[in-house]
């Protein structure tokens, strides 16, 4: 299969495993990348030691080309980016931020990068500082998905950057793929379907329980962590939502990240976590002002003094998320955990290995692309 995403990272198949914290670790990473397609290197989790010796282990599994992915707001993101530029990865990943100078240190050393965005405007902005391509998360998406669906998003962008579009949220087999190529994608990107497979480190009780979900069992909602955000629909997520932040819980949760990233709380709040203004926290027109955790700065004593609590209360917010994420990723706890799921789901009927899976898709496609041919004549 051929297209501008296949000659731009060198691969078979443009079908993209996206950095997943705890889940596309180097094993999942490594058998996408050796069946045809491109795996991210998730380095939310990681602390700068880790990411290092988590890319070494990848290339110990493959000798094909992977990404690693740093989700700019998240505490140690940037080193995590300068750890996987001084180890030459051939692509990154910028997800929840600009990466400006990240952009540039990656093509000097013949490296590409693509960008995570969910507006038109972002991807705008991150076409102007240098990104090789971009990946646009639709609605349907599992996490941080846009406001706005795949089918209407894609296209939107498609129409108005010069760079290639990888097309992800709602996607999980050759139909999907057939119709993100037909909205003017030049690959995918699958989080939810890939996560459900032999070699996907996630809990047995998690996959259990989407793969009995159905289309309409996910929620989607900024209560959390602090941004916009799908999650397997749960008693624990609809309970998550009802509460909203725990403050308890959410410091008790701040000081557990920094420990397992070997940070610090100061390093933490200083953080982007503690104040997510990415592009994937962009308000729906019609929420209500309450919706939107991100306040103006206020420069008087006062205001100083509330926007530090902001901050903090922020801070925890996010961590509370994190928190339960990991909890139900690692031990399936969904009493207390909260599990990110797309919509798709409930069209995911099985377990395959990836190597089926990927096989599975691109024959699909082609067999719909050539439906479609014979269609028209
Ligand atoms: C279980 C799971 C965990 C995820 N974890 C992260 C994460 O840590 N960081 C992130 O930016 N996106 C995360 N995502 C979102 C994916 O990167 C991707 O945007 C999304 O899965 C695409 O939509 P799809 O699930 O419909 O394919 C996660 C998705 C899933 C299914």
């Amino acid at each position: 299969m051929k297209t501008k995403i296949t000659e731009l990272f060198g691969i078979k198949y443009p079908i993209i495993l996206p950095g997943m914290s705890w889940i596309s670790v180097p094993e999942l990473v490594a058998a996408v990348c050796n069946a045809g397609g491109i795996g991210y290197l998730a380095t939310g989790s990681l602390s700068p030691d880790k990411t290092r010796t988590a890319i070494r282990q990848i290339r110990e599994l493959t000798d094909k080309p992977f990404g690693v992915g740093v989700s700019l707001l998240m505490p140690k993101a940037y080193e995590n980016a300068i750890i996987a530029i001084e180890e030459k990865v051939p692509v990154l990943n910028i997800s929840l931020g600009k990466g400006g100078d990240l952009i540039k240190k990656v093509h000097d050393y013949g490296g590409k990068v693509i960008t995570t965005v969910t507006t038109v405007g972002h991807a705008l902005a991150a076409q102007k500082s240098g990104a090789d391509a971009l990946q646009v998360t639709g609605y349907e998406a599992a996490a941080h998905g846009s406001q706005v669906p795949t089918m209407v998003l894609v296209p939107a962008i498609v129409d108005e950057v010069k760079i290639p579009v990888v097309a992800i949220g709602g996607i999980a087999d050759g139909r999907g793929m057939a119709a993100a190529f037909a909205l003017g994608a030049e690959g995918v990107g699958m989080g939810t379907r890939l996560s459900i497979t032999k070699e996907s480190p996630v809990h047995d009780h998690c996959i259990k329980t989407q793969l009995e979900s159905g289309i309409e069992d996910t929620i989607y909602s900024n209560r959390f962590d602090a941004l916009y955000c799908r999650v397997l629909k749960t008693p624990s997520a609809e309970k998550a939502v009802k509460e909203g932040r725990n403050i308890v819980k959410g410091f008790k949760a701040t000081f557990s990240i920094a420990k397992s990233l070997n940070s610090s709380w100061m390093d933490m709040a200083t953080s982007n976590l503690s104040s997510p203004k990415g592009e994937k926290n962009a308000k729906p027109k019609d929420a209500a002002p309450k919706d939107n955790p991100v306040k103006k700065k206020n420069k008087s004593f006062i205001g100083k003094m509330s926007n530090s609590y902001q901050t903090a209360m922020n801070l925890a917010h996010m961590a509370q998320g994190y928190v339960a994420v990991q909890n139900a990723v690692e031990n399936g706890d969904l009493e207390q955990g909260v599990y990110l799921s797309g919509q798709v789901q409930g069209i995911i009927h099985d377990v395959p290995t990836v190597a089926e899976l990927i096989n599975h898709t691109v024959e699909e496609c082609k067999k719909i692309q050539k439906g479609m041919a014979d269609k028209a004549l």
